[in-house]
């Protein structure tokens, strides 16, 4: 559909959600639907368990951000249930400053976009709709409009509480426009948007000597003082302030750290009581959600600077640490990399992942537990199976350390150096060990790592490095197999045949003589050395091996090739040895011969066809698999 169209009826749409009616009317509306009365907070807390919340190991995933932000679960499940969930129950929590502290480019920003964003699609729909009284320039609360004396028994009648003062200038509209009739006070239906300054802001305060708090709280209209008389008539006054233009709804707070302390006290005044000054009327109410962000150095200054001790406890500091799941930063990338202009460049298999792995690795800290490493921990936090390791010792490692991921390489300085590695190529394909190296390279030039971090670093590019030669073997060598799972599979069934006779002191029948023959102990040892059993250790592990079949099979479970991780090994160890010595000639020989030729091509479109890469990069992963075999 052409997009004209789709703004023609978005308009329309807009149109037919309009609704408008006196203020008797509205309450007759709140029978109906007492939710449209909700406070800010409920609303973003509603709004985010609208779009749906799934439990997965234990951690709440919240569909909300799931399309946007990767693996900061934890982090958010503390946000919404430490924060916004309270908030919205009209706890304590509400009254206080949210502040996201993280490190550079961990997703702050893009949180707190997916915050505006959603409220201004959520106030649209009919759970999240809005009401103000009718051209406000706060749109205000129209309950606003029930005096303070029955507000108690409106409350017993619809079971709805009100918070906050009638603003000076519709109490004047009110007398003035409807001789202090309250029923027949206007009402409209709402929709935010930050483009339009409808419940939507952000303040970002510039140069501290020249910034005027108006920018904050409104000001006063100078041309219309002479038409109304005094300034301190409300009609005078401009309600165009960010406060004022996020009431209803809520407003990024940039930078506020950095801001002068002027500017902290109004919003003090309004989170805590529900209300700021403005010009010289009687303090006006408002209801938003204020969310600022800030990182650990910047947070710990202001918290170290005596003169901001009042405002530390009406600020709730809810950390966002970077990532720390290697197939999450990979998602991470690619969602980056769709979004860039070198979106349609060719990423060999795998490139993102290595990137990854060093990118984590920069992010972790050293497990206290003896018996286990880095890489270790990398590929349990990111959920893999580790031998000798269960959930328990997980969630153990990550109680270790409290500020975990808090530092370490931010995603932007990964996307920046792929990109680099992109232009300075050539050519519109790029693997793991360009990204390797161009990371390597800009180590020396990245701002915030000392000589001491850049040769830890160092090493987590050897790392990665060796992580990647290992795929790439890996991936060369089923290549070569015509069909890898099918072989692993037979050699696994023939392997299992032996073991069984073995354990029970049973014989074999020859497939095509039908002669009983003994178990085959030397390709049962061929398989077993791959992964260092022993001579003494054999029987104990083949008798594990038939008592793991038997378990499954009494689940009704099939024990397959993938059941059984040291096995699996062995095979695929076993598989690539013998193989080793074809692909090391093949890849290697500077004049193939014919039969060699034709191997390659059949390897070339294998990784093509069936593993995802384009000619350049097959090409570039045999040579270099080559060069390895023979190393
Ligand atoms: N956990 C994450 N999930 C998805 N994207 C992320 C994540 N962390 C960072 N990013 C991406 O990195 C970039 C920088 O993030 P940004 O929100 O500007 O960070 P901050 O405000 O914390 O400095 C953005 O493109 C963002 O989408
Ligand atoms: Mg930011």
């Amino acid at each position: 559909m052409d997009i004209l169209k789709k703004i023609e009826m978005f308009r329309e749409e807009e149109e037919k959600l309009r609704w408008e009616g006196t203020f008797g009317d509205y309450l007759l509306l709140l029978k109906e639907k007492p939710w449209v009365a909700q406070s800010a907070h409920s609303r973003v807390y509603n709004m985010i368990k609208d779009a749906g919340i799934e439990v997965v190991k234990g951690t709440k995933n919240y569909n909300f951000f799931g399309n946007q932000l990767f693996g900061l679960e934890e982090s958010l499940e503390r946000l919404v249930e430490e924060y916004f969930h309270p908030a919205a129950k009209r706890l304590d929590v509400r009254k206080r400053i949210l502040l996201l502290m993280g490190p550079v480019s961990g997703g702050k920003s893009t949180l707190v976009t997916m915050l505006k964003r959603g409220l201004e699609a959520y106030s649209h729909t009919e759970r999240g709709s809005v009401f103000a009284i009718k051209g406000c320039p706060m749109h205000e609360d129209p309950l606003h409009l029930i005096p303070h004396h029955l507000r108690s028994d409106f409350y017993e009648e619809y079971g709805i509480r009100i918070e906050g003062n009638l603003s000076p200038l519709n109490m004047m509209r009110l007398e003035q426009e409807y001789g202090g009739r309250i029923e027949d006070m206007l009402v409209e239906r709402i929709f935010f948007s930050e483009d339009k300054r409808a419940g939507i802001g952000t303040f970002s305060p510039s140069d501290p000597k020249s910034q005027d708090i108006a920018d904050l709280t409104g000001s006063i209209d100078f041309s219309t003082i002479a038409e109304f008389g005094s300034e301190s008539d409300p009609r005078a006054y401009r309600f165009d302030g960010e406060l004022n233009k996020a009431n209803r709804g809520m407003m990024e707070f940039q930078e506020m750290l950095k801001c002068d302390e002027k500017f902290l006290w109004h919003l003090l005044s309004l989170t805590q009581e529900g209300n700021f000054k403005a010009g010289r009327f009687a303090l006006i109410s408002a209801d938003e959600l204020i969310v600022a962000h800030t990182n650990e150095t910047e947070y710990r200054s202001f918290i170290a600077n005596k003169k901001n001790e009042a405002l530390h406890s009406r600020i709730i500091v809810m950390p966002i640490p970077y990532n720390l799941k290697v197939s999450q930063e990979e998602r991470i990338y690619e969602k980056m990399i769709r979004e860039s202009d070198v979106s349609d460049v060719h990423i060999a298999p795998h490139t993102l992942r290595v990137a990854a792995m060093f990118t984590i690795l920069t992010r972790l800290k050293e497990p206290k537990k003896g018996d286990i490493d880095l890489v270790k921990k990398m590929r349990l936090y990111d959920g893999e199976n580790v031998e000798g390791f269960n959930a328990v010792d997980v969630s153990e490692l990550k109680k270790e350390y409290q500020d975990e991921g808090m530092s370490g390489i931010d995603p932007r300085y990964v996307i920046n150096r792929i990109s680099s590695t992109i232009i300075r190529k050539e050519i519109p394909s790029i693997n793991a060990l360009d990204v390797l190296r161009s990371l390597k390279d800009g180590l020396d030039q990245h701002p915030s790592i000392t000589a001491e971090l850049r040769d830890r670093y160092m090493n987590f590019i050897s790392v990665a490095r060796k992580e990647y030669d290992n795929i790439a073997k890996n991936e060369v060598q089923k290549a070569f197999v015509y069909s890898y799972e099918e072989s692993a599979k037979t050699l696994m069934d023939n392997y299992l045949d032996n073991v069984e006779a073995y354990c029970n002191k049973a014989k074999l029948r020859d497939v095509l003589t039908g002669e009983e023959i003994n178990p085959d102990e030397k390709l049962m040892r061929s398989i077993e050395e791959q992964i260092g059993i022993s001579e003494n250790a054999k029987k104990a592990f083949r008798e594990e091996i038939l008592i793991r079949i038997s378990a499954f099979a009494r689940k009704g479970k099939r024990f397959d090739y993938n059941s059984h991780d040291r096995l699996r090994e062995a095979i695929q160890k076993k598989l690539f040895a013998d193989l080793k010595d074809v692909v090391k000639i093949t890849t290697s020989s500077k004049t193939p011969d014919e039969q060699q030729l034709k191997k390659i091509n059949d390897v070339v479109a294998r990784l093509i066809d069936e593993h995802g890469y384009n000619s350049t990069s097959a090409n570039e992963l045999l040579r270099y698999v080559g060069s390895l075999l023979n190393r």
